[in-house]
């Protein structure tokens, strides 16, 4: 009885500290909704009254927990398919791949969360607001939000460092070291790669400015009317915004320097997972004394979807080795299936990563999964596909935890290799394990580190004081063209008069010795 009322009164204490939040992550991929959701869970859980506006419905959610549902789409459905499966996009270019993809399925999905009829009863309502989190991922209408409640705006990105952002808030941009998340450069610090990344960057953010903003301010205009009256930048909003959480950590990903407003939390999805795992994966896993493979494409990818021959090649190649193998398989068949290979339609993915009997994670190298191996100590073979998937690949290999494995490569011979090569060079797990060590060498897990910050900027009333100042200068001013352009005039100047006044003294003495002469000669 004490003990209830104590928990009552901790509640009501710990409640008149609590905000209301607004947490705005429609987009239907699965990967990114995994990495989202622990976040507004445990904004609920610590007494703050969250309304998520969501694809992904919780069950059992917390009274103080609301959901707000938007139409359920893939970004699939909402695109032109003329690409085949989705494996072909191996072949895009980052150019082609945000033509095909990340424009027009940006554009379709935030017009889909805004025409969803949840979403706009929830918007005809009178409520408050004390932060507005959105996902940053091509939907930037829904920043439009924080002005509609007067909120300051957190922004959170499912992927690492986001070049668009560094270039208007003007952190430094580090393009020799830092590639920009799409692209994909095996050579990243080379002449030809600095120029790549150069070009790729220009080529993105002249398009989002000068095109896609605009289209996503059509949208602002369209469903919210009434903001539209204000002069509405989006890119003014972005750039104002009071933080930027970014799916990176210095300990797997590049260095680099940040402002104080931007944030890493790398992983936060990934915990110490109490689930445990099904009766019978648990049995397969704990008795494959050889170990296990694990195989799987993520949510967005299906194995099934692979052609004939890569997938005779998987199969052949599996059964050779002495692991068993699991595979996530989309559907109820596969034939010819080798006795050590087992197929589920859906694998529970954190927790088969967590068993120590995992060998290998065979990935396409999604940052989801990716960090699950990390936290867990795995080694990878990565097979990408599009997005991020080849870069965070690519730090695998540089960091000596997996290998890279192109999609175009994939016959028997080369993946009997480069499995072979990850399996049984021990390096591989001593890397991936000494990674494991560091990665979770921090002062705070992620997820504090992220509730922390978002506290933060709630409690400092958007914490203004903490903006980069430069980001309202002109990029004259910024990159301080002005002042070497007025040294260089000062250098100039000085020069010329130096050079001009040593011509005038040396043609003065030359008179001066022949007015001497004259002088003696009288
Ligand atoms: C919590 O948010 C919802 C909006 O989703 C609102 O209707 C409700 O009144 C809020 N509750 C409190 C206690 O502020």
């Amino acid at each position: 009885m004490v003990g209830v009322l104590l928990t009552v009164l901790l509640l009501i204490a710990g409640y008149a500290e609590t905000a209301n939040i607004l947490f705005v992550i429609p987009f239907s991929a699965m990967s990114h909704y995994i990495f989202l959701r622990p976040i507004g869970l445990e904004l609920a859980h610590r007494g703050h009254n969250v309304t998520v506006i969501t694809t992904h419905l919780e069950k059992n959610p917390m009274p103080n927990y609301n959901q707000v549902e938007v139409t359920q789409k893939k970004i699939w459905e909402l695109i032109e398919d003329d690409t085949g499966t989705i494996f072909d996009m191996a072949d895009l270019s980052a150019e082609e791949f945000h033509h095909k993809v990340v424009w027009p399925g940006g554009l379709a999905f935030t017009e889909l969360t805004l025409n969803s009829p949840e979403v706009k009863e929830f918007l005809m309502k009178d409520n408050t607001f004390d932060l507005v989190i959105c996902e940053q991922f091509v939907q930037e209408a829904l920043y439009a939000l924080s002005v509609k409640y007067n909120a300051p705006l957190a922004i959170i990105s499912t992927f690492g460092n986001c070049m668009r952002h560094n270039i208007m808030t003007r952190n430094p941009l580090q393009l020799a070291t830092v590639i920009a998340d799409y692209l994909n450069v095996y050579n990243p610090g080379s002449f030809w790669g600095r120029l790549r990344n150069l070009y790729f960057t220009g080529y993105e953010y002249l398009w989002w400015r000068y095109w896609y903003l605009g289209k996503q301010e059509e949208l602002v205009k369209k469903y919210l009317p009434e903001l539209a009256d204000e002069t509405l930048s989006l890119y003014d909003l972005q750039k104002n915004a009071s933080l930027m959480l970014i799916n990176s950590h210095f300990s797997f990903d590049t260095p680099i320097a940040l402002l104080p407003n931007i944030i890493e939390i790398g992983g936060v999805h990934v915990t110490q997972s109490n689930a445990s795992l099904p009766e019978d994966l648990q049995k397969l896993l704990d008795e494959s004394k050889n170990g296990v493979v694990y195989m799987s494409f993520g949510s967005n990818l299906r194995s099934a979807d692979l052609p004939e021959q890569k997938k005779k090649a998987f199969i052949n190649v599996f059964k050779q080795l002495k692991q068993t193998v699991l595979w996530k398989w989309e559907e109820d068949i596969l034939e010819n299936k080798p006795k050590n290979l087992v197929t589920g339609r859906w694998l529970p993915q954190q927790e088969i990563i967590a068993h120590p009997n995992i060998k290998l994670f065979i990935t396409h190298g999604g940052l989801i999964g990716m960090q699950e191996a990390v936290y867990n100590g795995v080694p990878i073979v990565g097979v990408p596909i599009f997005c991020d998937q080849y870069n965070n690949v690519l730090l695998a290999e540089q960091t000596g935890v997996g290998k890279i494995l192109q999609y175009n490569d994939i016959n028997e011979e080369t993946l009997k290799q480069t499995l072979n090569e990850v399996l049984n060079n021990e390096s591989y797990l001593k890397k991936a394990k000494e990674l494991q060590q560091r990665w979770k060498d921090r002062p705070m897990s992620p997820l504090d580190t992220t509730i922390f910050w978002l506290e933060y900027v709630i409690r400092n009333k958007g914490a203004e004081y903490m903006k980069n100042p430069a980001r309202n200068m002109s990029w004259f001013a910024y990159s301080m063209m002005d002042v070497y352009a007025f040294l260089l005039v000062v250098v100039v100047v000085c020069v010329t008069l130096t050079v001009n006044f040593i011509q005038t003294f040396l043609n003065g003495s030359q008179i001066d010795t022949t007015d001497r002469k004259k002088i003696k000669k009288s």
